[in-house]
């Protein structure tokens, strides 16, 4: 059964949808400054234990940053030029920016204070960040070669909208990275909405027990920093937000009634 959770936001009419989840990401990105602070996403851990090499990346931010690679590492990126969309706080950008050099990357955001967040804390000579809207990429056709999107897309009114954009602006040949959550119901219909804008599937999957793995792994962390920086009163939203264990979304991946997925999709080369 879907949980209610799932169903409320399901049941929210387009506009209502979009105004809130930018309410809520305005706020969080003003109140929240916090410079360690990079990731908005539930994380990817591996269920045998293995790990990437982090090298010179933070520790604490592993799993978030495992989720991006996953999603981003499924293409060779190296001298690509790249677009993420839905950037958040800018590290997933920074960190792919660094581990699989394009030639160039946007993070877009609508956010404009998460936006300037990751100006100040994440760009570099390669990697810049800009406001703008999912459902209407302020670009010119075919002018992404790779545009990568990572728990963003269910705050959008209109998925198909902005699966057009997508496919309008990549580049012939070139590939929608994409990785989110949804309800069981709704995930159905995912390779229906790609195919209707022209991708081709190359390949998909339900990642739902990597990332109730990472939630696992994380979940004492995500406690405490929601313990020493959230009013006590507003402490079970950020809960649900961060979806730690037995929160609403937590308990929706374990009983099925989300799932997490990934799909790697190619705008056909000879259009
Ligand atoms: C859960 S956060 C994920 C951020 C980042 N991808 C990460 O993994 O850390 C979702 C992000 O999507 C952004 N977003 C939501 N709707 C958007 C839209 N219509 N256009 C652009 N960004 C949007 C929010 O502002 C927020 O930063």
């Amino acid at each position: 059964m879907i949980s209610q959770f799932f169903k409320f936001l399901v049941t929210l009419s387009p506009n209502l949808k979009r105004f809130l989840w930018r309410k809520w990401y305005q706020i969080m990105a003003k109140r929240y400054q916090l410079p360690d602070w990079n990731f908005m996403n539930y994380g990817y851990a591996e269920l045998d234990g293995y790990q990437l090499d982090l090298q010179s990346y933070s520790e604490k931010d592993r799993y978030f940053i495992q989720l991006y690679h996953f999603v981003a590492a499924a293409v060779n990126i190296n001298g690509k030029k790249v677009l993420e969309v839905g950037s958040g706080r800018g590290g997933g950008a920074s960190y792919i920016a660094n581990a699989l050099e394009p030639i160039e990357m946007i993070g877009l955001d609508y956010s404009a204070n998460a936006v300037k967040f990751s100006n100040k804390h994440n760009a570099n000579s390669t990697l810049s960040f800009i406001e703008g809207d999912a459902e209407a990429l302020p670009f010119e056709n075919e002018s992404y070669d790779v545009v990568l999107n990572v728990e963003s897309s269910h705050c959008y009114g209109d998925m198909q909208q902005f699966v057009n954009e997508v496919f309008r602006i990549l580049k012939p040949g070139g590939y929608f990275l994409w990785a989110d959550l949804r309800s069981a119901e709704e995930g159905k219909k995912l390779s229906s909405i790609f195919k209707t804008a022209g991708c081709e599937i190359k390949q998909e999957g339900i990642i739902t027990p990597q990332v109730l793995n990472a939630l696992d792994l994380i979940h004492d962390q995500k406690m405490k920093m929601i313990e020493d920086n959230v009013p006590t009163m507003i402490q079970s939203a950020f809960k649900d937000f961060a979806g730690v264990k037995d929160s609403k979304i937590y308990n929706a991946f374990k009983d099925g009634s989300a799932v997490y997925l990934r799909f790697v999709l190619q705008k056909p080369s000879n259009l």
